[in-house]
């Protein structure tokens, strides 16, 4: 088994039950990790205190690794952080990314969501085939992540394509040279791109959260460096992943055609249904840990210095705890997904996430009255990310 090495299979959970057949706690003897895929087990090891973080560990097996921009930035984005570093840039991330700024945004989510669909509307009209990725589902979390930072909505789009070469590297292994020669290239344009907007605004602050970002820094309570990192990584969480709820989520539920149509008829099961559709797509497959101290996961005693693969998808499939967990069923109630990961790096804009995704889908399958995939689709392959790169449809209002 080839662990953290795009391409992902596509369908990657018949390999997650035959490894869960075999173990929850899957020991790889030729790569010394562990790949968890049992749901009670990938919740115990997300939350313990020791568990360090493991993309921080892969990557740093490069020796050449601060040579690099891609992973010298990669190493300051605050989910590679440990403590007591992470504890300092996510208290006070955290402090900013709060639930009253994420109440706040509704109005602008649901504005941005009429903006992208009319945008839909326009281009799919007299029959014309569109990509919902290109069309609906990255443009719409970029801008609405940028509104939030204070990234100039012209600029966002440009940015996606650069992160999109960054992220390639984030694995912590598995990308080929060339594909970290275009990270390298990739960071120092992002980085050139985020200069001159921090620039921008400390001349005129705006209402937003670079300018806030900008007034920590002059306030001595993050670096030029932290700022960087800060700012990047908000930028990307907030898009990379949405991106894959929203065409995952279409896609699915466009193959269960009976759920779509309760969906329509019930929009009060909106919040149940999103969450369901974050179980069954798993937008980011599974995350890294290290471990720090001797553990017991299952049946297994792990010891110092291993890593750990929590395979997120393959516990949200886990028949434990889960019936019949292959099938989308909108008003599941079996408790909750590990979409969002867990513990100390439990994903910080897991509401913004959750209220992007109860937006536009209503508002989409709501006014589109047939939606139907109309050609060959391609999945994304960039490791751990369960999404589309296209998704070509036909829509009629
Ligand atoms: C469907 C959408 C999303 C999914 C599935 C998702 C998933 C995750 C997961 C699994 C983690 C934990 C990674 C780990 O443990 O190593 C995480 C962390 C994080 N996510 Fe998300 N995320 C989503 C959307 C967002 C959005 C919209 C933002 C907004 C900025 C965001 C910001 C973050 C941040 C800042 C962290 C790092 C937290 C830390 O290290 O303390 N995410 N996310």
């Amino acid at each position: 088994m080839k662990l953290g090495t795009p391409p992902q299979p596509v369908d990657p959970y018949p390999l997650y039950e035959s490894l869960r057949k075999i173990n929850r706690v899957y020991e790889s003897t030729t790569l010394g990790a562990f790949a968890i895929t049992g749901y009670k087990e990938v919740s115990a090891a997300a939350k313990m205190p020791s568990m360090r973080n493991g993309t921080r560990g892969f990557t740093k097996r490069r020796e050449d690794w601060e040579q690099h921009d891609a992973l010298r930035l990669l190493l300051r984005a605050m989910v590679t952080l440990d403590p007591p570093e992470h504890t300092r840039i996510r208290d006070f991330a955290a402090s900013l990314f709060s639930p009253a700024l994420i109440k706040q945004m509704r109005a602008s989510i649901e504005r941005l969501a009429d903006r992208h669909l009319d945008d839909l509307a326009d281009k799919a009209s007299g029959g014309t085939v569109v990509d919902l990725v290109k069309t609906v589902a990255s443009p719409f979390p970029v801008s609405v992540i940028s509104e939030i930072l204070g990234v100039p909505d012209e600029q966002g789009m440009m940015f996606y394509d650069l992160a999109n070469d960054w992220t390639r590297v984030w694995g912590g292994g598995g990308y080929s040279e060339e594909e970290l020669a275009r990270a390298d290239v990739a960071v120092m344009e992002l980085r050139g791109h985020f200069e001159e907007i921090f620039k921008e605004r400390r001349k005129k602050p705006q209402d937003d959260l670079i300018s806030t970002l900008l007034k920590a820094t002059d306030d001595g309570q993050l670096s030029d460096e932290d700022l960087m990192a800060l700012s990047t990584f908000l930028f990307i969480s907030g898009f990379e992943t949405t991106t894959n709820l929203i065409s995952m989520g279409l896609y699915t539920l466009l193959e269960n055609r009976d759920q779509l149509a309760l969906w329509r008829n019930k929009p009060e099961i909106t919040p149940g249904a999103v969450e369901e559709l974050l179980r069954h797509g798993t937008p980011i497959a599974g995350t890294i840990r290290l471990t720090s101290e001797t553990i017991q996961l299952g049946d297994k005693t792990i010891p110092d210095g291993r890593l750990i693969f929590l395979m997120t998808a393959g516990a949200n499939r886990d028949p434990a705890q889960f019936t019949d967990p292959d099938r989308l069923d909108l008003t599941r109630s079996e408790g909750p997904h590990v979409s969002f990961g867990g513990g100390a790096h439990y994903c910080l804009g897991a509401n913004l996430a959750r209220m992007e995704a109860q937006v536009i889908l209503p508002k989409m399958i709501n006014r589109f009255s047939e939606i139907d995939v109309a050609g060959v689709t391609e999945r994304r392959t960039a490791t751990g990310l369960q999404g589309f790169e296209y998704l070509p449809l036909q829509v009629k209002e």
